[in-house]
């Protein structure tokens, strides 16, 4: 039954002109049948490069509305239209309205796990990968909004010495991972590497070697000696540094930093988006035009 799924996803996938897309999150299986992987940098920047008429978004429901953002010409699926980002959920334009009438000479970054809308509002996104560079090319002396991810706009501030303005958003999966967690598996592991994403809590990332966006983590542990590593990030990704590394060792720090909605789109979900070419994602025009800009504004620097 699956060769014969697959099969017809690759038919389609000639037929339309299409690629898919998948985040590092992703279940293997639609991992194993993407044109690309990667974190969410990667993956809007070759939505936009790509010359495919057709963009298969296999992530979370920010990710596809970003693609849609960069390539109004094409057709962006968006295979199980449940998969939303709490994260993203917890900020509206309305509230940063609210926020920059109280501070307008601000400038707001704005991270990409975030709804179209807010990226409109912003004056640059910014992604795990880059915050960093992002917020140092803002002129040293302007103050800055950074929204929503507290956790990423504290470690940026931290390794900057920017005073942020900081948004009480989190992503409820990498919040699940504790220090304790982390101390146990140093414990049990003598000698590990210990590698998180910025989106961890402050007491975690204090104790990580490396700071780094999903991609990050995938480059480091193929570049590096290490034979073991504390990963404290998603579990999904563990999918793929296994099978890009495996001959090393590779520890979820927590078994609990699970974001259920990147697991709801199956292989079926992919097969019926391209069947039906829908659901559809594309966001509207007058929003699109002003959140491109905050989001061109990040690709012109990294
Ligand atoms: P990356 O851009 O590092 O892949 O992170 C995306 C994300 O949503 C992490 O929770």
């Amino acid at each position: 039954m699956d060769n014969e799924l697959l099969g017809r996803i690759n038919e389609l996938k000639r037929e339309r002109n299409a690629i898919i897309l998948a985040h590092n999150y992703q279940l293997g299986e639609i991992q194993d049948i993407a044109d690309l992987v990667g974190d969410s940098l990667e993956l809007s920047r070759s939505a936009s490069r790509s010359d495919a008429d057709v963009v298969v978004f296999c992530g979370v429901y920010f990710m596809a509305e970003t693609a849609s953002i960069l390539c109004p010409d094409k057709v962006v699926l968006f295979p199980n239209l449940d998969a939303g980002c709490p994260l993203a959920d917890m900020i509206t334009a309305e509230s940063l309205r609210e926020e920059k009438e109280k501070h307008p000479d601000r400038t707001v970054v704005c991270y990409v796990n975030s709804p179209a809308e807010v990226k409109a509002e912003s004056d640059i996104c910014c992604t795990s990968a880059n915050a960093i560079k992002v917020v140092e090319s803002i002129p040293e002396g302007r103050e800055i909004i950074f929204v929503p991810d507290y956790n990423l706009g504290h470690y940026v501030a931290t390794r900057t010495g920017r005073k942020l303005k900081l948004w009480p958003g989190y992503c409820p999966s990498h919040i699940r991972i504790k220090a304790e967690d982390i101390l146990r598996e140093k414990e049990v592991h003598r000698g590990a590497r210990v590698m998180v994403h910025p989106e961890c809590v402050g007491e975690v990332i204090a104790l990580a070697d490396e700071v780094l966006s999903t991609s990050g983590m995938l480059q480091y542990a193929l570049a590096s000696d290490e034979r073991e590593i504390i990963v404290g990030t998603e579990i999904g990704i563990i999918y793929r540094l296994r099978k890009e590394n495996p001959k090393k060792m590779f520890i979820p720090a927590s078994e609990q930093a699970i974001c259920p909605t990147m697991k709801l789109i199956t292989l079926e979900d992919v097969l019926w988006a391209l069947e039906d070419m829908a659901p559809e994602v594309r966001v509207s025009e007058e929003v699109r035009i002003r959140a491109r800009a905050s989001v061109d504004r990040m690709l012109e620097i990294v």
